[in-house]
């Protein structure tokens, strides 16, 4: 069997890793196609390296752009990649670009698609990662869903019997890093210029949060705002949306460093007082690792963060301040997003349907 895997932006690439190595386990052929959406090296290449994933096998250079310039440049270079490997399955990852490009191009090519966190919904349209979702999910072959609330969400749709639950992915790499996590790394400490566990960590990078100005002045007030230091790992997009709505992150508790490898944002999570984010990866990484959460947004697609209490959502000024100094939630030992071993699952699904 020969797998396809289409990866482009940073969070993929960590959903890529036990894939790669349950491929690699199982004797199974990989190819692996990053589209080039996101390509600077503190966004890509250090991913690869930290996280043991071979090289890219194809790179299709499509950059930044529209989202239409974006998904079309990696439709239109995905056609000689997949005429020449010719797999079993596209796999496809999560909510980008690169997910409906990569998607797309094999559909027409009728070539099966696998997705792999399928299922998942804000049920808020006016987002790009909730286009791509509904649309993906409802061309792809495979549903790998990552929860029983995504199986749900699936079968509404009328897709129960594409659907497989296998677990969540980034449960798999998190338990895999998780022992070698020593304590907050040393750049973070003294950006924060404080002890572990003095600190909050902050992602802000959405669309929906960096392209209103009034929306990322009012993030950027509370944020100032909190009671401790706030280590604020800047985006790309956060840096550059900042810079020309004339958003000054000083004269408060926001520190600003650069984004972190991996194994470093899972230790700087860790040993925080808390987090502050509008990242789907990362509201669930707080959770495994049992850090309080609050979700700068209107709904999350993990729903179990909020049920459980280790994660609220605030959107105003008042509300994300609140969140956050909010009194520590209850202790769980609730495991939603499955055991470990997603990715084995995937593979072995794969297998089985490729073998009949
Ligand atoms: C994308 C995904 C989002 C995911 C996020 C993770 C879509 C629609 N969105 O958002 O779901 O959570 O990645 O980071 O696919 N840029 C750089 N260097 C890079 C990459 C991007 O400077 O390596 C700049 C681009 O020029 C652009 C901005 O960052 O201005 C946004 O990049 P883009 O890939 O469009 O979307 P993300 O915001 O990263």
């Amino acid at each position: 069997m020969k797998i396809l895997s289409v990866v482009g932006a940073r969070p993929q690439f960590v959903k890529l890793a036990p894939i790669a190595h349950a491929a690699a386990a199982r004797g199974v052929e990989h190819v692996i196609v990053h589209t080039g959406q996101h390509y600077d090296p503190m966004l890509s290449d250090v991913f690869f390296t930290d996280l043991g994933i071979p090289a890219p096998d194809v790179h299709l250079g499509a950059g930044s752009g529209s989202h239409g310039q974006q998904t079309g440049a990696i439709l239109s270079a995905m056609d000689a990649v997949l005429e020449e490997a010719r797999p079993d399955w596209v796999l496809v990852y999560g909510d980008t670009n690169s997910t409906l490009a990569g998607t797309l191009s094999a559909v027409k090519m009728h070539l099966p698609v696998a997705h792999l966190e399928a299922g998942l919904r804000s049920f808020n349209r006016a987002m790009p990662e909730e286009h791509n979702r509904v649309l993906t999910d409802h061309a792809a072959d495979v549903l790998l869903a990552p929860t029983e609330v995504a199986r749900q969400h699936l079968a509404a749709e009328g897709l129960a019997d594409r659907t497989v639950v296998v677990g969540d992915v980034m449960t798999d790499v998190l338990h895999t890093v998780r022992d070698s996590l020593t304590g907050a790394p040393a750049s973070v400490l003294a950006t924060a210029g404080v002890e572990a566990g003095e600190y909050y960590v902050a992602t802000i990078h959405r669309a929906e949060s960096t392209d209103d100005p009034e929306r990322l002045a009012e993030i950027a007030r509370s944020l100032k705002a909190l009671d401790k230091p706030v280590v604020l790992l800047a985006h790309p997009r956060l840096v550059a949306r900042s810079e020309s709505f004339g958003i000054d992150w000083s004269g408060g508790s926001v520190r600003l460093h650069a984004p972190l490898p991996y194994p470093e944002l899972l230790a700087a999570t860790m040993s925080s007082a808390g987090v502050v984010t509008d990242s789907g990866g990362l509201q669930k990484e707080a959770f495994l690792l049992r850090v309080p959460c609050t979700t700068v947004r209107t709904e999350t697609e993990w729903v179990e963060t909020v049920d459980l209490g280790w994660n609220v959502l605030a959107t105003t000024a008042e509300e994300i301040l609140a969140g956050v100094q909010r009194p520590a939630p209850t202790p769980t030992d609730a495991t939603p997003y499955g055991d470990g071993h997603a990715a084995e699952r995937v593979v072995e699904e794969l297998l089985r349907r490729t073998h009949g």
